[in-house]
């Protein structure tokens, strides 16, 4: 069930080549791709939203996994549900018109997977009221925003080993998610702590290197 997976994350590929980014993935052995959908608003940069996530549904059948860091995602649900998503990931720091619970239970009344995501800065225990309604969570392992940073380790680590060990002891079944300065030498880390769901942005896609293998970068990012 907790089989590690390794997710490019769309937000570092190259915006001009969408199409041929999607399947540049599909082909170097992805599962699911991560996609960040960015409000200029909840976090400090504009990224993409459902128009994006509609266009890449058209060319793959991977499983879409929508991470929106936006605020109110209970207004904006049905578009991304609509557009294709398969997996939706709410923040509980966001602002929300209903509720975390609420939206949570649309999510999963739309016949999708739902997640949950913690910002570094967020204890664990600002989960424990939804993890009955999750099917994996999310601990950020950056400040969301942006790609490229380094990975929070000591401020993330135990909070991850935590979500696992009360995992575990609940009999629950979430996937643990790690995104943000996830490479080679940090996976390993993240794994022990327990991860499975592994989100790699800058270490898959290579970011606008024309030369990078990215099926060589997701084997040795998968070893
Ligand atoms: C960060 C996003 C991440 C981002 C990770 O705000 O949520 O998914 O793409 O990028 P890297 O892997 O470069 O840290
Ligand atoms: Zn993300």
């Amino acid at each position: 069930h907790h089989t590690p997976l390794i997710l490019p994350s769309l937000l570092a590929a190259d915006f001009a080549n969408v199409e041929s980014e999607v399947k540049r993935a599909a082909d170097a052995g992805a599962q699911w791709l991560h996609l960040d959908v960015m409000d200029g608003n909840f976090v400090d940069n504009i990224s993409f939203g459902p128009a994006m996530i509609e266009a890449v549904r058209r060319h793959t059948d991977m499983f879409l996994d929508v991470h929106l860091m936006i605020h109110r995602p209970d207004h904006y649900l049905d578009r991304f549900v609509a557009a294709g998503a398969n997996n939706i990931s709410i923040h509980v720091e966001a602002d929300y018109v209903s509720s975390v619970a609420q939206t949570l239970a649309r999510i999963k009344a739309a016949g999708i997977s739902a997640g949950l995501v913690l910002n570094p800065a967020t204890p664990f225990e600002a989960a424990l009221p939804y993890l009955d309604q999750i099917d994996l969570l999310l601990i950020m392992t950056v400040v969301p925003g942006f790609g490229g940073q380094p990975f929070m380790e000591t401020e993330t680590m135990p909070k991850l080993a935590a979500a696992r060990d009360h995992r575990d002891a609940h009999h629950l079944k979430y996937h643990l998610q790690v995104d943000g300065g996830i490479y080679p030498h940090t996976i390993p880390i993240a794994r022990r702590n327990g991860a499975n769901l592994l989100v790699c942005g800058t270490s898959s896609y290579g970011k606008l290197n024309t030369n990078h293998d990215m099926k060589a970068a997701m084997q040795e990012l998968a070893a």
